[in-house]
């Protein structure tokens, strides 16, 4: 049940406004949901921090039998002090320096290398036994141009080609290349660019003789606009399923299968409560300012994202069209553009939907803003705090 007027007041009330609001109930259904996919083909599903590296949704989200994706040291660390073990992180650094490879390594995580330099410094280093490597299979899909990741305009993973050469610098610092991993982009809605790759991916993965697993990435997309559908994952079960098993088949040996979604699992979980500060009307323009803004959900901004907007104090209100602006000193800093709305007034409890991936984990301090803090809701509507507010004195330094 989305947060509605009075939980959001009660809320705000307890833990200040701005606020990170997330229902439990919601990411352990997606998360069983994705779980429920593949029952019978030796798949292992691994969260993608990035998408939220909040610790106890860390826990939720091993509680669900997930493993994580980190993809630097800090997310390392996250996932090892939320209780993963080792053997439950994978690593896809990309640009990442050899001091963090070497201590990534000697807390016993597995990697997978972005390219062929990455390859040759981990052979230098001599820090590990085995490695995955990334590939670009040369398809790309994503909601916004920043968020695909495959293609010819990626800086991601090697080419199909480079893998001889691969093979060969790992075999010459006797080390295996044990598995294949993409990730072509995120908040993929069609399953088309996904079977794509998924097919070219297992065409080179067949290559590796010593290949233990292929790691097919995240990408799974929500719906956030009203006219969106959601990601079919019956017809995405039914295309995938035998292609997983012919594979397995025709290499005579246990190869494991991996996804690494995030957005899925939380975004639709978490809800950006904000209060309205002032509604001030221009020859143009009527901007509803609020006590967020793009310091706390980047993603209107970066991308032209829309996310929900709902008055909740007042929905019943004559709707006028708006601009939902922030506090930055920034004319981007736009939560909504000519968005319909119930008219808001100073005081209103707005909730910002959808927000629960890459909200917080994309938030910063400009304008020596805190962070808004962060809580869970449990299913009986009891709510805990699961991060505090920033300090200011913490944000200004010694
Ligand atoms: N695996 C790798 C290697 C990734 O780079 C990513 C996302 C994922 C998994 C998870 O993708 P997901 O399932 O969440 O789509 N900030 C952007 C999204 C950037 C995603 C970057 N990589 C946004 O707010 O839309």
């Amino acid at each position: 049940m989305p947060i509605g007027r009075e939980l959001a007041s009660t809320l705000i009330a307890a833990h200040g406004s701005p606020l990170y609001a997330y229902e439990a109930a919601v990411l352990v259904e997606r998360a069983r949901r994705l779980r429920a996919c593949f029952p019978a083909e030796n798949v292992r599903w691994f969260y993608a921090t990035k998408a939220n590296a909040n610790l106890e949704i860390l826990r939720r989200v091993r509680a669900e039998g997930f493993g994580v994706d980190a993809v630097s040291i800090g997310e390392v660390r996250a996932a090892i002090k939320a209780g993963f073990a080792s053997n439950e992180i994978t690593f896809n650094g990309n640009n990442v320096t050899s001091a963090e490879l070497r201590e990534v390594a000697s807390l016993g995580v597995h990697l997978s290398v972005d390219g062929i330099p990455q390859l040759r410094r981990v052979a230098e280093l001599g820090i590990a036994n085995s490695v995955g490597l990334r590939l670009n299979p040369d398809i790309g899909a994503g909601h916004h141009h920043h968020v695909i990741t495959g293609g010819p305009d990626a800086k991601f993973g090697a080419a199909p080609e480079e893998i001889d050469e691969a093979l060969a610098i790992a075999a010459a610092a006797h080390m295996t290349l044990d598995g294949l991993q993409q990730h072509i982009g995120s908040g993929i809605l069609e399953t088309a660019p996904w079977i794509a790759a998924v097919d070219v991916m297992l065409k080179h993965a067949a290559r590796l003789k010593d290949l233990r697993f292929v790691d097919f990435g995240g990408g799974f997309g929500v719906p956030y606009r009203p006219m969106e559908s959601p990601f079919d994952f019956a017809a995405f079960r039914e295309a995938i399923a035998p292609r997983l098993q012919a594979f397995r088949a025709r290499m005579q040996r246990p190869i494991e299968f991996r996804f690494e979604p995030g957005r899925f699992l939380v975004a639709e979980a978490g809800t950006l409560l904000v209060t309205v500060t002032s509604v001030k009307r221009t020859t143009r323009h009527t901007f509803v300012g609020v006590d967020s803004g793009m310091n706390h959900l980047i993603r209107p901004a970066l991308y032209d994202a829309w996310h929900e907007i709902v008055n909740l104090t007042r929905p019943n209100a004559p709707a006028s069209c708006v601009r939902v602006a922030g506090q930055i000193c920034e004319s981007g800093d736009l939560l909504a553009v000519d968005r319909e709305l119930p008219t808001p007034e100073e005081g209103d409890i707005l909730a910002i939907r959808n927000a629960g991936a890459y909200g917080y984990s994309m938030a910063s301090t400009y304008n020596l803003r805190p962070r808004p803090a962060e809580v869970m809701i449990e299913s009986d509507g009891f709510a805990r705090c699961i991060r505090p507010r920033d300090r200011l004195e913490d944000l200004l330094g010694p």
